[in-house]
């Protein structure tokens, strides 16, 4: 039997079919599988793998003897992308920076440029902007990098040359999407092309022991523009995430072979580009206007980073036909549940009213541990009955009204009393057990029912 010397990637999923049809079989998507030949990117697997260990080809070792004294790190002097990355880079390896257009992904690349503790030069590629740009975008930032490489290029190959130049400690691409491999027939962006042009600059960072940065966008989906498959070939991935109307961004990993992917790093976006946010909860809080009914505090945890939000809510008398539900911050499906269950499970009528929700700083709460505030925020805003100035709420609230615990409660309280809120509505469970640090009151709540009539009591 002749083999096939194409296959079809799907563009959204990165998925493989020997013949074309209409609807990739592995991600759903419609019309997304486009022709590649077979070969080129094909053997990509694996060029990322960092320690190529001392072990012959073909032998096993004993786990016992093989060394790990951990990989060597290059700070990159931005202590909130550090602590996502697991203390810096890894020479050899490869990072994903993947976000949304206009999140700020350039902006943190140059910085990482200008602060990295580096001896060695760092290299600059830039795909999308001109060099003009990039220099212009630079005097805004902090600690201007004099020293800097700056290529504008986007073919992968004659990046070899100045590579072998200078030897570079960091290779930063911005974006990967630019770039395209002489190898590959298809366009620029396209699955096979940014798996091509990936798989060969990981190879080379490997090779040189560079620490490579691609900057990659992502769609409104959330996926890796077309390819996700750049996910596997990578060492970490780190999505940075905003809302563009607002200045705060977080830096999660999703993957990270050197480190947890519980931490999260924290930005504010500002003139001079970002700026590392220790306090986030301050911030967040920072034009809080107590005392006004709609409004609970609520300590959510990013990673292993407690954070207190403000979730608002805006119940008003609906128009003709159906009430408004417009949030902001939460999800639809979590506000929906929790009008239902106020309606069912308590006596504040929610149902049939317009209800607006916005968590304050553009946060987004995915957290469920975020119900028990929203519930309250809607229950005050309904009633017109603000909650008192030191109160924060936190627990998940479940379809029966029961209030259930979530993760770190030690973590949450601690952060709500370190700012002032020195009362906190916990489930059940967890007052009984817990130790309150010094000075916080915990106030028990078995059902949003029971929420609801210690807001009603407060005078
Ligand atoms: P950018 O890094 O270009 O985003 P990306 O590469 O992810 O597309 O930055 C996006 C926005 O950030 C842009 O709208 C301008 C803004 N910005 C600032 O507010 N302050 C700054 O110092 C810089 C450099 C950019
Ligand atoms: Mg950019």
């Amino acid at each position: 039997m002749a083999r096939p010397r194409s296959v079809y990637a799907c563009t959204e999923c990165g998925g493989q079919q020997p013949r074309w049809l209409g609807r990739c079989p592995e991600c759903g998507a419609w019309n997304t599988l486009v022709e590649e030949a077979v070969g080129g990117a094909g053997g990509s697997a694996g060029v990322s793998g960092l320690h190529v260990s001392s072990a012959e080809a073909g032998k096993p070792l004993r786990l016992g003897e093989i060394q790990a004294d951990g990989a060597p790190r290059m700070e990159t002097g931005i202590p909130e992308l550090d602590r996502v990355l697991g203390g810096g880079l890894v020479p050899g390896s490869v990072v994903l920076l993947a976000g949304e257009p206009g999140v700020g992904k350039s902006t943190l690349a140059l910085q990482i440029a200008a602060s990295a503790r580096s001896d060695a030069p760092i290299l600059y590629v830039t795909g999308e902007e001109s060099a003009e740009q990039v220099r212009m975008r630079a005097d805004r930032l902090p600690g201007f990098p004099a020293d800097l490489l700056v290529l504008p290029e986007t073919q992968v190959e004659a990046l070899a040359a100045p590579w072998r130049e200078h030897d570079p400690a960091v290779v930063i691409v911005d974006s990967i999407q630019t770039l395209r491999s002489e190898r590959v027939e298809s366009a620029p962006g396209s699955v096979a092309q940014v798996r091509e042009s990936a798989a060969l600059l990981a190879a080379a960072a490997k090779r040189h022991g560079a620490a490579l940065v691609l900057v990659g966008h992502v769609t409104k989906e959330g996926a890796i523009a077309g390819p996700r498959v750049l996910e596997h070939m990578v060492d970490v991935v780190l999505g940075f995430e905003g809302d563009r109307q607002h200045p705060f961004r977080l830096l999660r990993a999703s993957k990270n072979r050197f480190g947890s992917t519980q931490e999260v790093g924290v930005f504010s976006m500002g003139s001079a580009g970002l700026e590392g946010v220790e306090n986030p909860s301050e911030l967040f809080l920072a034009e809080r206007r107590g005392g006004a009914p709609g409004s609970c505090i609520v300590p959510l945890l990013e990673g292993t980073r407690p954070m207190l939000v403000e979730i608002q809510a805006l119940v008003a008398p609906a128009g003709y036909g159906t009430a408004r539900r417009t949030c902001l911050g939460v999800d639809d499906a979590r506000l929906a549940l929790m009008l239902a269950v106020l309606d069912r499970r308590t006596d504040v009528d929610v149902l049939s009213r317009d209800v607006y929700v916005n968590v304050a700083g553009g946060v987004r709460s995915g957290e469920p541990g975020a119900d028990l505030g929203l519930a309250l925020a809607l229950a005050s805003s309904r009633l017109d009955k603000p909650l008192p100035t030191d109160v924060a709420a936190c627990g998940e609230v479940g379809l029966g009204g029961e209030v259930r615990r979530v993760g770190r409660i030690d973590l949450r309280v601690r952060e709500a009393v370190r700012l002032g809120f020195h009362r906190v509505l916990l489930p059940e469970r967890v007052v009984a057990e817990a130790r309150p640090p010094a000075g916080a009151e915990l106030i028990s709540v078995g059902e949003v029912a029971d929420a609801v009539r210690w807001l009603r009591a407060q005078a």
